[in-house]
């Protein structure tokens, strides 16, 4: 059957309709229709296609459903090669590579001469599959894998099934130009990353395990796995993405003086480019790229494992050439590994200062994240048993960014550990006291209190930090000495302390046993809310603390209070509540207050005026937002503190938004003030920023 003008008219038009949905969708993540009418119309246009199979067209929208199915993939030659970069992996090596680029350009005679400041392109160096994708007069004609760089393997009905890889390039052809952006070329190969986004990932993996499937290890897997299905409709449900970084071969007709413009083509072509794409000048430029970019790494919804800083300047490109395998206009800068394998040496408890108790793994020291790691974390006992960890097995570590590090799986265990599976404690390890189980909220304590030594270190510890009294000079270690040696045995006792008492302990002479006794006397003159906070009741954190300091006049009005009048109070709920209440019914604990106030502990009247969280007009021009999980506080608490020093806190990310604060997991707030190119601050960066405007 032919189709009537009609009839191609409505195919066409629903075909125009899809393909433009597909890029606002994809490429802009602005979607233009209902993900329902999405599907009708596509339905229809599969229907027409079916019925006038003369109208099939490999660029309908329809082929990116998937279907095919493959017995084996072709190879395909590329082009041009597909090329890799070379590494470094320090600021030194980076140097020098810019050296080496600048003085051979500065030889080059057909170029400029003296130079300046040389011109990059700085982008994420994304972690997945390289993609080559050739595309002839605007229409996609075949993807492949880069292979061994001459010729990959043939995915092109995978690569089609990807939302973001458009089967039409947008814009006009040659002769029937009208603007001035440049025609699409005869042929392009483009380059490309494809990956998974982490909650893509996340998703697939779910799915995964729910279909008695073996999960995939890690995103760039699970993206080359979805490119290697012989069935297509399984990489078409995959959450494949992609991001485009490079050319290949092209035709004549396509001409370009810089990356920077090369991109910007692709754009009008509609083929993704990365947001975090930036022109940058000299090796201050890269390197101050690459810090941004590092903070930014944790919070990123996908894997990069570096930076790629790209020369500028085609001519210069071209001047410059290639050697080996690799470009000497371009270098990859990579992060320092966020996953290392290392043995468990031991496993045992810390005993905190509320008497949690938590398992900790001991380390064979591995460099991880940026920094060496000797002791994890295990949570609670479930989490053991998740892992199934036991001492000797080899382990692969993870620390992403500020993310506390994190024992993500066993990879090897020696066969002489099989035996081995780890015993909780019965009792506390430090004061023998029985431990007592709470399933419900899997934390296990020691019922010791204030004979369990352990907690009393924690107890002082916590007093003297920064953030309580501040004691400038009584850290972790000589904490340790003074229990030790008898000399405190709970905080009040640090007001009693003389130079000679300190004199006689290690590391101790007259000159520093004089600057703890003034520091710690000196402590003395803090804020109601810092004294709250300091006592270390359980479940009041600072921001609580700050509150109860608003709402009472004194620690006895604290003392004094109900239960009714305590879970009155914004963000004090009947848990927190109760703990503040069972700590003012502990005789011992009074007792410590007392001897506090009688050491001379004091604090203005007027809180609000007196605290560091007074508006602060730093703060009044900025709009922030609070996004994903922080691990230091609540969202709300966190809100909360910057309402206080006087920052407007909104729920949604616009152009007036100054600054987003992101924690873990964080959504398309992240993504929007990514592309907004609004202020984006972790957790450790927002903490240093309030800590930086105190008065
Ligand atoms: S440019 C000749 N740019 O890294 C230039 N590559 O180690 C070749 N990659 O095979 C590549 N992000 O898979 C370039 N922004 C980016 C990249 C990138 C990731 C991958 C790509 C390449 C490998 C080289």
């Amino acid at each position: 059957m032919t189709a009537s003008p009609e009839i191609q008219n409505r195919i066409q038009k629903l075909r125009d309709k899809l393909e433009h949905a597909n890029y606002r969708y994809h490429v802009l993540d602005d979607p233009a229709l209902t993900d329902i009418e999405f599907d009708r119309c596509l339905k229809e246009l599969s229907q027409l296609e079916a019925d006038y199979p003369g109208m099939q067209s490999p660029d309908s929208p329809t082929n990116k459903v998937g279907g095919a199915v493959a017995k084996e993939f072709a190879s395909i030659e590329h082009m041009q090669a597909m090329l890799s970069l070379d590494n470094v992996f320090s600021a030194d090596d980076l140097s020098s590579f810019v050296d080496r680029v600048r003085s051979r350009i500065e030889d080059d005679p057909s170029l400029e001469g003296k130079l300046a400041e040389l011109d990059f392109v700085a982008e994420p160096k994304l972690d997945g599959v390289a993609v080559n994708i050739l595309y002839r007069d605007g229409i996609f004609e075949c993807a492949a894998t880069r292979g061994d760089g001459s010729s990959g393997e043939d995915i092109s009905q995978n690569v089609k099934t990807i939302g973001a890889v458009p089967l039409k390039l947008k814009g006009k052809l040659k002769g029937k130009l009208k603007d001035k952006s440049g025609p699409i070329p005869e042929f392009i190969e483009v380059r490309g990353e494809v990956f998974i986004s982490h909650a893509g990932f996340a998703m697939l993996n779910a799915m995964q395990i729910s279909q008695g499937e073996k999960p995939f290890v890690n995103p760039r897997n699970s993206a080359a796995g979805s490119l290697r299905q012989l069935d297509s409709s399984i990489t078409a449900a995959r959450p494949l993405d992609i991001y485009f970084y490079g050319v290949g071969a092209h035709s004549d007709d396509f001409n370009f003086e810089s990356h920077e413009e090369l991109l910007n083509r692709f754009q009008d072509f509609g083929l993704r480019v990365s947001p975090l794409v930036k022109r940058v000048t000299g090796l201050s430029g890269l390197l101050k790229y690459y810090e941004i970019l590092m903070k930014q790494r944790p919070n990123l919804e996908y894997d990069i494992d570096g930076v790629v800083y790209k020369i500028n300047s085609l001519s210069q490109q071209r001047s410059l050439g290639y050697v080996a395998r690799a470009p000497r206009w371009a270098i990859a800068h990579k992060f320092p590994a966020q996953e290392e394998r290392t043995q468990v040496l031991d496993i045992d408890v810390q005993v905190g200062r509320t008497g949690a108790i938590t398992p900790v793994a001991r380390l064979e020291p591995v460099f991880v994240g940026g920094v060496t790691v000797s002791n994890v974390t295990l949570h609670n006992r479930d989490e053991i048993e998740r892992l199934g960890v036991r001492v000797g097995d080899q382990v692969i570590v993870r620390r992403a960014g500020d993310v506390i590090p994190q024992i993500v799986k066993v990879v090897v265990r020696e066969p002489e550990t099989e035996s081995k599976s780890y015993e909780f404690p019965k009792s506390c390890p430090d004061c023998d006291s029985p431990l007592h189980f709470d399933d419900e909220l899997v934390v296990v304590r020691c019922t010791g209190g204030l004979v369990c030594s352990a907690q009393q270190k924690e107890r002082i510890k916590h007093f003297a930090s920064r953030r309580a009294m501040d004691i400038e000079g009584l850290g972790d270690k000589v904490v340790e000495q003074l229990l030790a040696a008898n000399k405190v045995t709970d905080v009040a006792d640090l007001f009693d302390l003389k130079v000679e008492q300190l004199e006689g302990l290690e590391r101790f002479a007259e000159k520093s046993a004089t600057n703890l006794i003034n520091s710690i006397a000196d402590s003395r003159e803090t804020s109601f809310a810092r004294f709250l906070y300091a006592l270390g009741i359980m479940h009041v954190g600072e921001v609580t603390a700050r509150q109860l300091a608003v709402e009472f006049s004194s620690i006895t009005d604290v003392q004094i209070a109900s239960l009714e009048r305590l879970t009155a109070i914004d963000d004090v709920g009947p848990v927190v509540a109760q703990s503040i209440c069972e700590f003012f019914a502990v005789a011992a604990n009074i007792d410590v207050i007392t001897r506090l106030e009688k050491a001379g502990i004091h604090w203005p009247a007027v809180e609000r005026s007196a605290d560091n969280s007074s508006p602060n007009s730093d703060f009044m021009d900025e709009v922030v937002v609070v996004t994903g999980a922080l691990s230091s506080m609540t969202r709300s608490e966190a809100q909360h503190r910057l309402r206080e020093l006087g920052a407007k806190v909104t729920g949604s990310v616009s152009s007036n938004t100054t600054r987003v604060i992101v924690g873990d997991a964080p959504g398309s707030k992240a993504r929007k003030a990514e592309a907004l190119g609004i202020q984006i601050l972790s957790e450790t960066e927002f903490l240093e920023w309030i800590d930086s405007k105190k008065g």
